[in-house]
C-alpha cells in the first residue's frame, strides 16, 4: 500500500536536520522573570511585532519544517499589510494550531486538569484544513507531586488527545500528540521515567482505541529528566539512556518521529539532551525537536523592536541551527558559543 498524504507530513514534520518551533505562547512567556509586569512584549503592538520578526527570519526553513501557532496568526497581516500566512509559507515552512481553548480542573480534584476546547472543534478544523494548515497539536499534562498524577487524570488526558488525533486524522490533518510530565519539582528522575512510561501507555492505547493510525501523526513529550527542583540532577548522557529507555517501552515503531519540548529546560540542556541522544545510534523514530522556549527564549532576550534586521532574528536563526545539528546528533558547545547572541538591554 502506498504512504498516504497524512504520513508524508508526518515524516517531513521531522525532516532529518529539522524540526518544529512550536511559537503558541506568549512571547512574555519566554522571557517570564526577565521583563517584569510592565514588560514591553506584554502589549498587543509589540506581541504582533514580535511574530513579524519572526516568520521573516531569513532561512528559518532551513533548520524548522514547521511552525505551530494559535489559530489568530491565521488572519493576522505584518505592518505592510503581507499576511503572515504568507511569510510563512515564502520560507517553506508548513503551519500547525493549537487549538485548545483553555484547561480546566478535572471534576473533583484540586490539582488536576483536562484541556478544553474539543467542542465544535469539527467544523474549525475543516475551515484550517482548507486554508493550508497541515497539523494541529494538543497538549495534556501531568503533574509530578506526592500522590499525583492520579491514574483518572492519565486516562482521561489520554482519551481527550486521542479523540483530537481521530479527529485531525478525520479532516486530513497530522496530530502532534503532546502528552507532558512537567519536570517542575523535586522528584528524582527515577519518577520521571515511571509517570512518562504511564502516561505514554495510556496515550497509546487511547490512540488505538480511537482509531488513530500511528504513522500519520508526531509524538510530543518531555525527556526522561530529574525533576527541576531534584538535588540530584542527571546529565545529558543519563537523560538521553533514560529517555530512549522509557520511550522503547511504549512508542510504537509506526510513529515517525518525536518532537521533544523543552519544558522550561535551559537552551544548552535541551539541545545538549537530544544531541546525546541522536549519537546513541539509530532508533525505531526520528528524534527531533518541537521546541517553544528552548528556540524562542533567546529571540525574545535579544529583540531589539525591529520587525526585520534584527538582533531577535540572528538569535532565532542560531538556535534553529543547533537544534537541527542536535536532531542529527552533531552539536557541539563550541558551536553554540559561536553564534550566541547576548540579550538586548532591558534599560
Ligand atoms: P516548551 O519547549 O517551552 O516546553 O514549549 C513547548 C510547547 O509546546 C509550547 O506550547
Amino acid at each position: 500500500m502506498s504512504e498516504s498524504n497524512l504520513a508524508r507530513t508526518a515524516r517531513a514534520m521531522v525532516a532529518p536536520g529539522k524540526g518544529i518551533f512550536a511559537t503558541d505562547m506568549r512571547p512574555i512567556d519566554l522571557t517570564r522573570g526577565r521583563w517584569g509586569e510592565t514588560a514591553e512584549l506584554q502589549t498587543d503592538e509589540n506581541v504582533f511585532d514580535f511574530q513579524e520578526m519572526f516568520c521573516r527570519t531569513p532561512g528559518l526553513g532551513e533548520h524548522l519544517s514547521s511552525l505551530i501557532v494559535f489559530p489568530e496568526i491565521l488572519d493576522r497581516t505584518a505592518r505592510d499589510g503581507t499576511p503572515l500566512t504568507e511569510l510563512i509559507a515564502d520560507q517553506g515552512l508548513m503551519l500547525g494550531i493549537t487549538p485548545t481553548t483553555g484547561f480546566q480542573l478535572l471534576g473533583g480534584s484540586q490539582y488536576e486538569y483536562v484541556p478544553r476546547g474539543l467542542e465544535g472543534l469539527a467544523k474549525r478544523l475543516g475551515s484550517w484544513r482548507e486554508r493550508g494548515v497541515s497539523f494541529v497539536k494538543w497538549r495534556v499534562a501531568a503533574r509530578v507531586m506526592p500522590g499525583l498524577p492520579t491514574e483518572r487524570a492519565m486516562v482521561s488526558n489520554a482519551r481527550s488527545v486521542a479523540e483530537l488525533a481521530a479527529l485531525a486524522q478525520q479532516f486530513d490533518l497530522v496530530p502532534i500528540v503532546e502528552p507532558e510530565v512537567e519536570m517542575q519539582g523535586e522528584h528524582p528522575i527515577e519518577r520521571q521515567f515511571e509517570v512518562t512510561e504511564w502516561f505514554l501507555h495510556r496515550t497509546f492505547e487511547a490512540l488505538y482505541e480511537h482509531g488513530v493510525a500511528p504513522e500519520e501523526m508526531v509524538l510530543k513529550t518531555n525527556m526522561v529528566v530529574s525533576g527541576s527542583d531534584c538535588p540530584d540532577q542527571a546529565d545529558a548522557a543519563t537523560v538521553a539512556a533514560e529517555t530512549l529507555r522509557c520511550l522503547r517501552r511504549v512508542v510504537p515503531p509506526a510513529v515517525p518521529g518525536i518532537g521533544f519540548l523543552s519544558g522550561g529546560l535551559s537552551d544548552i540542556d535541551a539541545t545538549a539532551n537530544l544531541d546525546a541522544m541522536n549519537r546513541l545510534g539509530t532508533q525505531p523514530w526520528v528524534l527531533s525537536f518541537s521546541y517553544g522556549r528552548a528556540i524562542g527564549r533567546a529571540a525574545a532576550e535579544a529583540w531589539d523592536g525591529k520587525t526585520d534586521g534584527s538582533r531577535g532574528q540572528t538569535a532565532l536563526a542560531h538556535r534553529a541551527r543547533m537544534c537541527g545539528l542536535a536532531s542529527l546528533g552533531q552539536w557541539s558547545n563550541e558551536l553554540e558559543d559561536a553564534g550566541r547572541v547576548a540579550p538586548a538591554s532591558t534599560g
